[in-house]
């Protein structure tokens, strides 16, 4: 029945090939990676309106007695040998008691049992009614929400920049951050807050809200700790709620938008999430204290401390395009900019991953471990060994190139990263000192999401360069990306990975063995499957129907019903725990518009297995 659904939607309706060719177009927009596709379809746009949406998050650090704390930090120190002075601060400050969980003891030891959690991505660009909410959200009982990204697109124009060219909101100077026609509001703080705003208020968020936290009528929603609702809401950013589509750590407002993001979230005053200087990532744990049934939210922040892409993912595709026309000038800063001049592109994947780590001899280089071996858990660090490498002349062109990275805005790291040296050490040492039979890592790109060619460019289809591998995922950054398929099968308990951005929605599981994708994802010895649900799209803005081609077919066999098996209208994601059945299991489902179940993969809690 729910295929049937779905296959009606996708069918071309009596609108016939206009509305198709229209859907296709928005849906190529909205896609993050779609910086190059907006500007190929730039002449193909939606009406006016203004943008919109929400957000929410989590605060509280797990409370730990004094004692406890010691040996936290020792424990780090013993797992983190490159822990640094930073790092060790900012645990510290993760492990105090903030004022709002003192008060909230009390209310958490009678909290409700959290089993159904919903999670979703991306509102919409412009003003319309939000269904989803009142008619299957609320009617799916969930007992947490987990917000993965694009609560608001508080960089989109209040207008058709395509229609209105002249308007404020669409004629500015072009540079890196604002080369997109779209992208004239990027770092617009004050445009952000109207665009939070307008989510915020909108009624069918509101009954939600309502919803979930009794408290909330009494409450404006700068004042409201989201995360200590009744129903905990929950959450991290993306892009568009960055302030920055397909944005990297070199945002100019990226500060005070990530006090924007977490006021509206209600987080507190002095949670260590605000802190200057770090991404908004954190541990929220669901049913604390509850014997085998505590479930642990990792919510990763992939904006503040992400890299530029690496240069090969686009440099033939820039070097194919003019960069002299607007649509393509953040090619220009990709090859040419930066402080050196020699492009903003990220160069470490280039030279380490797919340059030293390919020369056999340096296999036995004491840092092949550190640079090339994600497996080991010293992968992706080299620190106080810089000096070490200059002076050991086994490798001068490594030293050399090592040294060459380190710039103002280079961390001590050999991978272009995502999430940065300091976040993936807290990771890890969230992940190895969880007791939580269920981890929920939020991620706001796909980690998995599709190894194949597509075409990226409509001009000159014929052109190889017109064709990508990576839209703005983890695709794109290979390095980085192995890192974290390592630590998500090796951790204790079960990682399921939550993710959205690519207004469509799937579930796919890598598994371990010979499989067309295991070079893609270096997943041939992986220890157990890794299942990610992909909820992308909750209004017909964000989430139109979309033909099974290109982009959105999976040809490597990632999702287990078949190659065309994804939700291309509204729908959000729900787990639910049975926590009544031994091992408990559950349920990874995808839930369209009016409460009907449109995907489902059940998931052994114990072996972290999925089952039939
Ligand atoms: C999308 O949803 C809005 C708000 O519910 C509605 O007004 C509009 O007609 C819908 N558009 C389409 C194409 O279904
Ligand atoms: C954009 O603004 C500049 C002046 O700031 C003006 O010269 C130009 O004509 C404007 N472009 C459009 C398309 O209105
Ligand atoms: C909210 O405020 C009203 C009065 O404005 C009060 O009667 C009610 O008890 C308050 N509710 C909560 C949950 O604080
Ligand atoms: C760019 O393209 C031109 C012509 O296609 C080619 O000669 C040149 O080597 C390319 N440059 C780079 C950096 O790839
Ligand atoms: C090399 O090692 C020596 C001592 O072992 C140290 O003093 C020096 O700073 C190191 N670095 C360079 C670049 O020579």
């Amino acid at each position: 029945m729910s295929r049937g659904l779905r296959k009606a939607r996708v069918s071309s309706s009596c609108w016939g090939r206009f509305l198709r060719i229209l859907l296709v177009a928005v849906c190529a927009l909205s896609i993050a990676g779609g910086m190059i596709l907006a500007r190929e379809f730039s002449s193909l746009r939606w009406e006016d309106g203004a943008g919109i949406l929400h957000a929410r998050t989590g605060v509280s650090g797990r409370k730990l007695s004094g004692g406890e704390v010691l040996k936290a930090k020792s424990d780090a120190r013993s797992a983190l040998p490159f822990l640094d002075a930073t790092e060790k601060e900012l645990q510290e400050s993760a492990v105090e008691p903030l004022q709002s969980d003192a008060d909230s003891v009390l209310e958490r030891a009678k909290r409700r049992l959290v089993s159904r959690i919903g999670f979703g991505s991306c509102t919409s660009r412009v003003a319309i009614d939000q269904h989803i909410w009142v008619n299957s959200i609320i009617p799916s009982d969930v007992d947490a929400w987990i917000w993965a990204g694009d609560i608001a697109y508080t960089d989109w124009p209040d207008v058709n920049c395509a229609a209105n060219p002249s308007h404020i909101h669409c004629n500015c100077t072009r540079n890196w951050l604002r080369s997109n026609p779209d992208s004239c509001l990027a770092g617009d703080v004050a445009h952000a807050r109207l665009k939070f705003e307008e989510q915020l208020s909108n009624l069918d968020y509101s009954k939600f809200v309502d919803f979930m936290c009794s408290t909330s009528k009494n409450n404006s929603w700068r004042s409201l700790d989201l995360s200590l609702c009744d129903r905990p809401i929950l959450g991290t950013w993306d892009d568009h709620d960055y302030n920055w589509q397909d944005g990297d750590k070199r945002m100019p407002t990226k500060e005070e938008q990530k006090q924007l993001y977490l006021d509206a979230l209600g987080v507190p005053r002095n949670s260590p999430r605000r802190s200057n200087g770090r991404g908004i990532y954190w541990r929220h744990t669901l049913n604390e204290g509850v014997a085998g049934k505590e479930i642990d939210v990792l919510l990763l922040d992939e904006r503040f401390h992400r890299d530029t892409k690496p240069c090969h993912t686009r440099r033939d595709f820039c070097n194919f395009t003019n960069p002299k026309k607007t649509k393509y000038m953040w090619c220009k800063d990709f090859l040419e900019g930066g402080a050196a001049g020699t492009g903003s592109c990220c160069k470490k994947d280039d030279q380490f991953w797919q340059g030293w780590c390919r020369i056999l001899e340096n296999r036995a280089n004491p840092l092949w471990n550190q640079v090339c071996n994600p497996k080991s858990p010293l992968y992706g660090f080299v620190d106080a060994n810089i000096e070490m490498i200059h002076n050991n002349s086994i490798n001068e062109v490594f030293a050399w190139s090592i040294l060459n990275q380190v710039d103002a805005t280079s961390d001590l790291s050999v991978l272009c990263e995502i999430l940065g040296p300091q976040q993936r050490r807290w990771l890890r040492h969230e992940l190895e000192n969880s007791q939580a039979v269920l981890k929920l890592v939020v991620s706001g790109s796909p980690l998995i999401s599709n190894p194949t060619e597509f075409v990226c460019s409509q001009a000159r289809k014929k052109h190889p360069a017109a064709y990508c591998k990576c839209y703005d995922d983890f695709d794109c950054f290979q390095p980085a990306q192995r890192n974290l398929l390592h630590m998500f099968t090796t951790a204790p308990g079960c990682v399921v990975v939550l993710t959205g951005d690519f207004h469509f929605s799937d579930i796919k599981i890598l598994q371990p063995g010979n499989r067309r994708y295991s070079n893609d994802y270096g997943s041939t010895d992986l220890p157990r499957p890794l299942v990610q649900v992909m909820a992308s799209g909750l209004t017909n803005n964000t989430a139109a129907p979309a033909a099974c081609e290109g982009f959105r077919i999976d040809k490597v066999g990632l999702r287990p019903n078949g190659a065309c098996d994804f939700v291309s209208g509204p729908a959000f994601g729900l787990i639910e725990v049975d926590w009544d059945i031994l091992p408990p299991r559950a349920r990874l489902q995808i839930r369209g518009d009016d409460g009907q179940v449109l995907l489902e993969q059940k998931l052994s809690l114990d072996s972290c297995v999925p089952v039939s």
